[in-house]
């Protein structure tokens, strides 16, 4: 069965972390696409290791803007300016705002690896496939997941939060508590 943590290395997930197709996503590692929000930088760079045409998709709620080029690990994203969730279809991140902190969670539920959503009227995050229910900042409420939600590695710099997809922290595990950046 799946394994929970096959996103420690980007070129790898995106031949194991399928999602059932139904987001009609082809992450692969060469082909990561870069979804740009109005407002961002297009980096002419990024572009050309993409390879192929990059499609702008009108995805709200979308804001990444690294991790184009196979093996890259690093993501960068603007701080949101209310809390929150913003997810990153593409690299497979949900950004959390919660509370004067910010939370890069691994999309994948530690259950199955099941893409997990927001769901702002609960302000909370759910798995659709086994109905886990995680509190905004990842902490397991309920459900299959036998534990809190996975978070990358995150640090503020020079205005932005940069992510590192390569640092799996295990939701709940040492560390866990205190990965995320203070933003309040
Ligand atoms: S895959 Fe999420 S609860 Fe089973």
């Amino acid at each position: 069965m799946a394994e929970p943590h096959h996103h420690t290395d980007p070129t790898f997930s995106s031949a194991t972390g399928y999602d059932g197709g139904c987001e009609g996503e082809t992450a692969g590692g060469s082909d990561r696409r870069t979804f740009l929000k109005e407002g961002l930088m297009a980096v002419a760079a990024l572009t050309a290791v993409a390879g192929a045409s990059v499609p702008l998709e009108a995805m709200t709620r979308t804001y990444a803007i690294g991790a184009a080029g196979a093996g890259l690990a690093t993501l960068s994203y603007p701080i949101p300016t209310a809390d929150g969730a913003t997810i990153d279809r593409a690299n497979k991140v949900i950004l959390i705002r919660y509370q004067g902190m910010v939370y890069a969670l691994a999309r994948e539920c530690p259950h199955k690896g099941t893409m997990v959503d927001w769901q702002p009227e609960q302000n909370r995050l759910y798995c659709p496939k086994h109905k886990s229910t995680f509190t905004a900042n990842g902490t397991k409420i309920q459900g299959k997941s036998p534990r809190s939600m996975d978070r990358y590695a995150i640090r503020l710099e020079e205005g932005k939060l940069i992510v590192d997809t390569a640092k799996v922290i295990e939701g709940d595990g040492t560390n866990w508590a205190t990965t995320g950046v203070k933003v309040g």
